[in-house]
């Protein structure tokens, strides 16, 4: 497994290889990510994962700073899981200028977690446009706990026609539910044993669904009020359309159900896909 830091230097090792299928990654890494190198893998000859924790995707007053970084565990994680290159550059390397241009994703970008966290998938679109033409591989693997994001970017490739294919991944989740996430390491031992209650409430208001509910914002306030009573502060809890996020007709059968939720300081997101037969 090779670690490269520079462009120059990524550029000249991919040049050897027909064809590289990418993982994008801020680091941290745990079975989530692991997972996606797995459906990774087989794809190409090359596997290419980079590690980079975009400042262009923090908002000023989260958690930047504080992000985890652990590259030295990181590596050892990807070369057992048979990773052939590893992308870990500095911050001057990604944006040795400031960052002028930008992708501007649709108006999907203004919505749940868009409106909680504003400029996020501007700064997720812009370093991963990047990283792509650095990278150029054939195809890319996306976690679907990362809902928004994942429709973000299979937009964009589409609307930009990248020759890349978008590969979404299911969600990993540790035994008790909770989704598996980088930021789950800033929970104390109460809230560790509290929070796969966010996962519980989306598997309810899916068996709601599934039972015949129809009214998605009663759904909605309610998970929500739930949330609250065990001491949640909820950004959101959203009945939506699986395409393309927007609010759901009683005749629409592919929902996903979205939710983000503080837990103390620690924020927390999560969502079920609810498909009707
Ligand atoms: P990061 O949070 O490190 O996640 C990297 C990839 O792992 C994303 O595609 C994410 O959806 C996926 N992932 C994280 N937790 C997962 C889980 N429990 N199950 C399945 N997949 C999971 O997402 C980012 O980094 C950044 O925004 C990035 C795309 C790298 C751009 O900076």
């Amino acid at each position: 497994m090779d670690v490269i830091h520079s462009a120059a230097d990524l550029r000249a090792r991919l040049q050897r290889v027909p064809n590289n299928v990418f993982v994008p990654t801020m680091g941290n890494l745990h079975e989530g990510h692991i997972q996606l190198i797995d459906i990774a893998k087989p794809r190409a000859a090359c596997t290419v994962v980079s590690i980079f924790v975009n400042r262009l995707q923090f908002g000023p007053r989260e958690d930047f700073d504080r992000y985890p970084r652990t590259l030295e565990a990181d590596c050892a994680r990807l070369e057992a899981a048979g990773v052939d290159v590893v992308f870990a550059p500095d911050e001057k390397e990604i944006y040795p200028d400031r960052q002028t241009f930008v992708v501007e994703p649709s108006d999907l970008q203004y919505i749940l977690e868009g409106a909680h966290r504003p400029g996020h998938f501007r700064g997720v679109a812009t370093v991963v446009l990047k990283l792509f033409n650095l990278v150029m591989p054939h195809s890319a693997i996306f976690g679907k706990k990362d809902y928004q994001q994942y429709l973000v970017l299979r937009d964009m490739v589409k609307q930009f026609a990248l020759p890349i294919e978008i590969i979404p991944a299911e969600t990993v989740r540790a035994a008790d539910g909770l989704a598996l996430s980088s930021r789950n390491a800033y929970l104390s031992a109460a809230e560790r044993k509290e929070a796969p209650r966010l996962y519980a409430v989306l598997k309810q208001a899916h068996a709601e669904i599934e039972r015949g509910a129809r009214d998605f914002q009663h759904i909605d306030q309610q998970s929500m009020a739930q949330l609250t009573r065990h001491g949640w502060q909820p950004d959101y809890v959203a009945v939506r359309r699986q395409a393309d996020l927007r609010q759901p007709s009683e005749r629409d059968r592919e929902l996903v159900i979205l939710a983000a939720a503080r837990l103390g300081r620690t924020r927390l997101i999560d969502n079920v896909e609810v498909t009707l037969r």
